[in-house]
Order: structure tokens, then sequence, then C-alpha cells
């Protein structure tokens, strides 16, 4: 997994390529590293951790040549040093990846059969390594011994390389993970995205699967995996050129918190008519009159939206659904319906699991539909139906303002099943509609607590961990609480149905490891409070997540309380979403974590 971008310009290539890689680096930041050409020349600088490593190193030690390309990594084989950063390099060529090359050993065994000598131990230097042996042994020009060597390799890839003695040459392609071309005066790029290019054009030709491509200043020439010369559409992208700035707060994070009352009411705006109280889908949407099951399917955080939107397509639409994290549905022998339909929920619209599952429910004859943030995104591509969330760019790992926009636009897609399935009453869909719209104004109210969640926190941070329960909606909403903490404060969470617990978690609770209870006052109030019960009589610390009733009705004898406004008990988790976002930042704020760029994590999982 990682980002990849390449130049071929007639200024200085590093520093524009450094740019791009900054916008990549929701791809991965455990290493970068650029490689240019220069009359004729390779020469490469990498660095391990964050861009600005490498950022001092190029101060120090500037690279010429107006081509080359740069990588930004997140590391899958091999330690995050320099020696396994990217630009992977021989003397004849080197090579960014992206991606996993599965029988990288075999290769790599082969290749030191014939006594190559491997620098890292990544599995991307079979790369070059291939390349090299190919252009020596058997005399082939670049392009010949780039596309045996990419011939060579199974997996999921995405590939950039340069040659020495070639100074208006690059070469690229891909088998699964996303590549795109851009096209400028006189100058040529690639990335992994559209977003990378933007500072340099919005000129965009994305490759297809299997396709490779032999890049000149002045010429493009695009071949197919069997070596066909194809033409790919250009089209002009929306990517903005600026880069998103944090708006005076101190973490990405932060400000993505407080913007959700203004994307959800964007979300909503684009399936609600205000005036008739009704929802409108995107044309060519679902029948889901028809549907005889939905089969939903996503990654973390997304995936739990998933969840939650499974109660409410049972609830008003009563459909059939079929859940499961991408990255085993794509492994499961799924009977698939004659008339189902799949719908793929992602932030980036990138993510390798996500996208593998798609492509299996696709061969399967589903109709695809997927709620995605970047609407130029693979996922968004590969899909019959783009179900909008209004988002805006999320730059902080952990997904906050994404997840309650997903959760937005599934609640009105699964109130909009509910009509055309007959389900739902016009007056239930008006009630339900009114309630969406009163979501962002209780989400600011939620945002107000700020101040009582940063003091809990800091008791929390203390503790050697935390379990969250919830009931019903609320169930995902305990999933998504431990996930967020964990991912950023580093602190061992859980989530579980609250009568799960007795089942046996409840054996771990002490006076150390607190409980956070998300129970709105819904139909499940009382078992929630009663499981809650539970762990107080052994010792347990209980905080009670729950409305000013709620807290009036449960909260006098625990630990602590945290109010959240009321809203239609089917829509709390979007407004839940705050407290659980909240008291999740200020445990890593308290413990001085990387808030923004958590240890181990990237922003976009792009490999399997
Ligand atoms: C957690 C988080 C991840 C993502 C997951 C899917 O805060 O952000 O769990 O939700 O990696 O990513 P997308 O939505 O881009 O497919």
């Amino acid at each position: 997994m990682c980002g990849i971008i390449g130049v071929l310009g007639s200024s200085e290539a590093a520093p524009r390529i450094l740019t791009g890689l900054k916008r990549l680096e929701y791809r991965g930041y455990d290493s970068a590293g650029i490689a240019t050409i220069s009359d004729g020349t390779l020469d490469r600088r990498r660095a391990p951790g964050k861009l600005t490593n490498l950022e001092t190193a190029l101060s120090t030690t500037p690279l010429n040549g107006t081509g080359g390309i740069g990588h930004t990594r997140w590391a899958t084989h091999g330690v995050p040093n320099e020696t396994n950063a990217h630009p992977h390099a021989t003397h004849r060529v080197a090579v960014v990846h992206n991606g996993i090359i599965e029988n990288y050993a075999e290769l790599r065994q082969e290749l030191e059969a014939k006594g190559v000598v491997f620098e890292s131990v990544t599995d991307a230097e079979v790369c070059p390594q291939l390349i090299t042996h190919y252009l020596e042994t058997e005399n082939c020009t670049p392009v010949e011994a780039f596309r045996k060597a990419i011939e060579r390799m199974r997996g999921a890839f995405a590939f950039a390389a340069i040659f020495s003695g070639e100074d208006d040459l690059m070469i690229c392609g891909r088998k699964g993970s996303p590549l795109a071309i851009g096209r400028g005066d006189g100058e040529m790029y690639l990335g992994s995205d559209a977003y990378s290019l933007a500072p340099f054009t919005n000129r965009i030709i994305y490759l297809e699967e299997g396709d490779w491509a032999v890049i000149k200043r002045e010429k493009l020439e695009i071949f197919d995996e069997a070596g066909n010369p194809v033409s790919r559409p250009e089209t002009v992208s929306s990517a903005s050129q600026g880069l998103v700035d944090k708006d005076g707060h101190r973490h990405f994070m932060a400000k993505e918190i407080h913007e959700q009352p203004e994307v959800i009411a964007h979300t909503i705006s684009r399936y609600i008519d205000g005036t008739s109280k009704t929802i409108n889908l995107p044309n060519g949407a679902f029948d889901f009159a028809k549907l005889d099951r939905l089969t939903i399917s996503a990654c973390g955080t997304a995936y739990y939206a998933g969840l939650v939107a499974k109660y409410w397509f049972e609830r008003w639409a009563r459909l059939p659904i079929e859940i499961d994290v991408a990255s085993e549905l794509r492994y499961r022998d799924v009977p698939w319906t004659k008339d189902g339909g799949a719908l793929f929920i992602t932030q980036s619209g990138e993510t390798a699991d996500t996208l593998s599952a798609l492509r299996e429910a696709r061969k399967n004859g589903q109709q695809i539909a997927s709620v995605v943030n970047v609407p130029e995104s693979s996922i968004a591509r590969e899909s019959d139906i783009v179900f909008p969330m209004a988002a805006g760019p999320e730059i902080g790992v952990a997904s906050t303002k994404a997840f309650t926009c997903q959760l937005a636009a599934l609640a009105c897609i699964a109130i909009a099943a509910g009509r055309q399935r007959g389900t739902l009453s016009a007056e239930e869909e008006s009630e339900l509609v009114s309630g969406l719209l009163e979501i962002p104004r209780l989400v600011a109210e939620a945002l107000k607590q700020s101040d009582k969640i940063e003091t809990i926190a800091r008791d929390i941070a203390k503790a050697t961990g935390i379990f969250y329960i919830g009931r019903g909606v609320s169930y995902p909403m305990a999933l998504e609480g431990a996930l967020k903490l964990k991912e950023i404060s580093y602190l061992h969470a859980e989530g579980y149905a609250s009568g799960e617990l007795k089942h046996g978690p409840i054996a771990l609770i002490d006076e150390n490891l607190p409980i956070a209870v998300i129970a709105p006052v819904d139909a499940h109030f009382e078992k929630t409070v009663s499981n809650m019960q539970e762990v107080m009589a052994r010792d347990g610390k209980a905080l009670l997540i729950s409305c000013k009733d709620g807290i009036a009705r449960a909260g006098e004898k625990t630990w602590a309380n945290i109010e959240t406004p009321k809203s239609h008990p089917l829509l709390s988790p979007i407004v839940y979403a705050v407290p659980i976002q909240l008291l999740a930042y200020f445990t890593a704020t308290t413990k001085g974590t990387d808030v923004d760029q958590p240890r181990n994590l990237a922003k976009s999982v792009t490999v399997e």
C-alpha cells in the first residue's frame, strides 16, 4: 500500500514530486523517497518516517533533474527504515510500487540463485531487480523489460519506473491498485490519484485493470494486459488544488469533528426535499421494490455505518440484509440471489478490500451501488450508482465526519427503500425526514459537551482499557466508539452488544476498566441500563452516555455521565457519534499521541 507519483516536466522535479507526495500521505507515512533522472543518471533520496524527514534530507542534498518518481510508504514487507524505503533501484532502473507482490519470495529466490544481491527485505525490490535482469541478460529494451517483469508478478499493484540513460521516459502499469496519468503542456505526470496531480493538471486519464503505459513528455502510449494499444478517455478532474488546513484547530480530527453539523446538512440536502418532507434518490438508483436482498459491505468505521444501516433497512424497508466486512465477504462462498443489490460504503473509495468485494459482487450479477466521499475514486468509478455524501476532504486518519455523513446518506437511502417497498407510510417518511432535518442542530448541541468530555477523558487515559456497550442501533456505535478510541489513543478498547457482556467479557471488569454505556432513551434503554447495573454491581465504573431524561433515570450512581441531545431514537447514532469521537480525541490528546497520523495506520488502505 502506498502512494506513488511521477513527473516528466520542464522544471526541477523533486520539489514538485514532494508537493504531490504531501497529497498522498493519507496512503501511508512510514517512509518516503524520490528518485530523479538527470543527464541520464539516476539518483535518489529516501528517509524513514514522515515526509518532513525527506524534505529535510532534500534540503541538505538536493536532487537534480526534471523527471522523477516519488513514493510514500505504508510498510507491508520489512520495517520502515531507509533501506526498505522506495524508490528501489539498481544502476539501471528506479521503481516505486503500491500494492503487494504475492509471489515475491519465489521471484527473489530465482534471482538470488542467479547471483542478484538484494538491498532490502521488501517485496517491491524484486521489480527493479527483475527489470535489470531482463535489461542485462536478455538485452531487452526498457519497455520489453518492464513488460516481462510485470507479467511475472502476481498480486495487486501499481508500478512506475525511470531508467538510466533515458531522461524522457517513464513506464507505469497497474493490476489491482489505482493509477492515474496527468497530461500537461509538454509535461506528463502519474499518480495514485487525481488529487495528488491537482497542483499540476486537471487532465486525467485513468488506467484500467492490467493497463501499462509508456510515457514521454510529448507522447503517451497505453497498452492493455495483452499488449494491445488502447485509448482511455481523458477526464477533467475536479480535485481541488488547495491543501486543506486546520482552520485554527489543533488537529484535523478536531476540525473535522466540528464540521459535522455543516457537512451532515449538506449531505441530507442532496436527498431531502424540505418542502414535501420526502426523500429523492439520485437517478438510476436501485429499484428497491424489486430487490430480494441487499448485501452491504465495507471496512472499519465504514462497516459500522453499514451495521447501523442494517437496522434501518430491516425496520423501514423490511429488506433482507447480508452484511460482512469486505475482507471476509470477498472470500466467502456467498449464495448470491438473482435480484440482489450490493452496497459498498467507503470514505476514500480506494480501500482494496472493499474494491475486491465489489468486484466479487459484480461477478455474481449483483447491481452495484456505493456511498462514497471521493467522487473520482476507483470504487465510485466502478459502481453503477453512487450515492453522494458531502463530507468534503477528511484528512485525520480516524474517520469522523465521513462516518456521520455516511450514516446520514444511508438513513435517506433506507427511508426511500421503505417507501418504494411500501413498508413505510408517507407519514412515517415525513416523521423520519423531520428527524433527519433536526440532526445538524442536535450534533452542534452535542459538541457543546466538549469541555466535560475532556475532563472525563483525562481519567479514561489512566485506565487499563475501556469497554463500550450498546443495544440495537447503539451496538454498532459501541464498536465504533472502541475502534475510535483504540486507533488514536492506543488504549485497549472493545465494543460489545450490551447483552453479550455477561457471556464472557464481564470477567475483565474491575475499577481500572471503565465501561461506556451508549444508551439513548429508545426501546432498549431499560435493558441496556440493566446491563450497566450488572457492571456497577461488580465495582465497575460506568460512564453513561444518554439524554437528559436517560441520565435522570439511570445516571445517579454512575461514575460519570455525558448528556447527549435527544433525537428520533433510530437516528440517534448520528448524534451519539459526537461524544464517542470527542472521548477518543481527548483521551488521545491527554496521552499525547499523534492524533491525525496514529502509528501503524494509513488513511486509505490500498492493500488486501
Ligand atoms: C477508522 C477508519 C477506518 C476506515 C476504513 C475504511 O477511523 O477510518 O476504519 O473506516 O479503513 O476506509 P474507507 O472508508 O476509506 O473505505
